[in-house]
């Protein structure tokens, strides 16, 4: 990898909702973080690809990397490029990092890893012999006030903790009428709501509990059919729209998971509830600057749960901005996750999620549908 002492040359796949926020994250993660990386090589955004070529051409353009292509295999080929950004439809994820990390290239990849769990197992083999480093695209873990709430629970602010309860809904697949895509067809989407929205909650699980040793669950498609986007008749939704899940971690702690993407009114209700001997924390992610937190002490008679709102005390919130309430977007956790990704190539710490972990996940996912479709068996993970 030429150059990695001092530049690091990106190459981004992909221009869509997840290809911005990787150009974003690229493009600022030095401006906003510099000061509290360390010593990282400076991301230089040299390729972005997606088809048709003209499109790419503009996004190039639009986004600030010094070349386009439409060949994804020219990128990950490209001498030039050190790290590629996989922001594709999932059923592409496979292929991509299988051919970056063959060529030597780190990967930062979105979720879910992949459409199958073999699919996954292979990327995180091939990523661990060649010792590039990896990332998955689990946002959610680097909101300060999520990696708060990992504090409060390490320094027993709330007890030992007893019960986890999370929830991840969003009304995207609401619309009995809205057309049929690619998102309900098995070769291409993989799983459903667990593949989209699922393996954030999850991610979430893990990184509050610790891992899920065992689970039973249920799922089901509420709209079985779609109407085809050429108007010839409907087509059949092979994935789930929604599944419920109850849980037992290897910390012995009780859990459960609702999850769905046909939850009208909901946007992004990614939340949780920590309950533990001494009190409890509660987020919410559409209202992602703020935890609620519940201790059991003090008189009685004033007692209740206090909202913290984020701010410089917890970091890297301050990097962004100085006053505390003035509140933190999705793509500023991209911008986190970029700068995690950068410490792990330069060697500061492990990169976290890294396919090792993003595979857990998704080994949590496929049990929750391994167990559905047994009549709600007990999978052990
Ligand atoms: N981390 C998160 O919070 C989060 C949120 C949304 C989506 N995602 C994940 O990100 C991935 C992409 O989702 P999205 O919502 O950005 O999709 P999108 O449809 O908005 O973008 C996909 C992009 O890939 C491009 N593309 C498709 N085929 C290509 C090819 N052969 N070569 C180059 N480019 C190609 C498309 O033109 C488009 O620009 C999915 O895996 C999804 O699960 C993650």
């Amino acid at each position: 990898m030429e150059g990695f002492a001092m530049q690091l040359g990106v190459g981004v796949i992909g221009t869509g909702f997840m290809g911005k926020t990787h150009a974003l994250a690229w493009r600022n993660v030095k401006a906003v973080l510099g000061g509290v990386m360390g010593s990282v090589p400076v991301p230089e955004l040299r390729l972005l690809c997606d088809t048709p070529a003209d499109k790419a051409v503009a996004m190039a353009d639009q986004f600030g990397f010094a070349a386009a292509t439409s060949d994804w295999q020219a990128l990950v080929r490209d001498p030039a490029i050190d790290v590629v950004s996989i922001t594709t439809p999932n059923g592409m994820h496979h292929a991509m990092a299988m051919a970056a990390i063959a060529a030597g290239k780190h990967v930062w990849c979105e979720k879910p890893m992949a459409l199958t769990l073999a699919e996954a197992e292979e990327m995180a083999d091939a990523a661990r012999a060649r010792g590039v480093v990896t990332m998955v695209g689990y946002n959610y873990l680097k909101n300060p006030a999520f990696t708060h709430a990992q504090r409060l629970i390490h320094v027993g602010a709330i007890g030992r903790v007893v019960q986890f309860r999370g929830w991840v809904d969003e009304d995207y697949q609401a619309d009995p009428e809205l057309p049929w895509s690619w998102r309900a067809k098995l070769a291409d989407a993989g799983l459903g709501a667990l593949g989209d929205i699922g393996t954030h909650l999850v991610s979430m699980a893990h990184g509050l509990m610790g891992p899920i040793a065992s689970l039973i669950a249920d799922m089901q498609t509420i709209h079985e059919t779609r109407p085809l986007p050429d108007g010839q008749g409907r087509g059949v939704v092979e994935n789930e729209d929604a599944a419920a899940v109850v849980l037992r971690f290897a910390n012995g702690a009780q859990g459960s998971m609702v999850i769905s993407r046909a939850a009208w009114g909901r946007k992004s209700r990614l939340g949780f509830e920590v309950h533990g001997t001494k009190g409890m924390i509660v987020f919410d992610q559409e209202r992602m600057n703020e935890l609620q937190l519940y201790q059991n002490e003090g008189p009685k008679a004033e007692q209740g749960f206090k909202t913290i709102l984020t701010g410089p005390a917890h970091p890297p919130y301050g990097e962004f901005c100085p006053a505390p309430g003035h509140q933190l977007g999705f793509n500023d956790l991209k911008v986190i996750e970029c700068a995690a990704l950068l410490r792990g190539i330069a060697g500061l710490e492990a990169a976290h999620p890294d396919f090792g972990d993003a595979l857990r996940i998704e080994r949590v996912i496929h049990a929750i549908a391994d167990s559905a479709r047994n009549g709600g068996s007990r999978v052990h993970l």
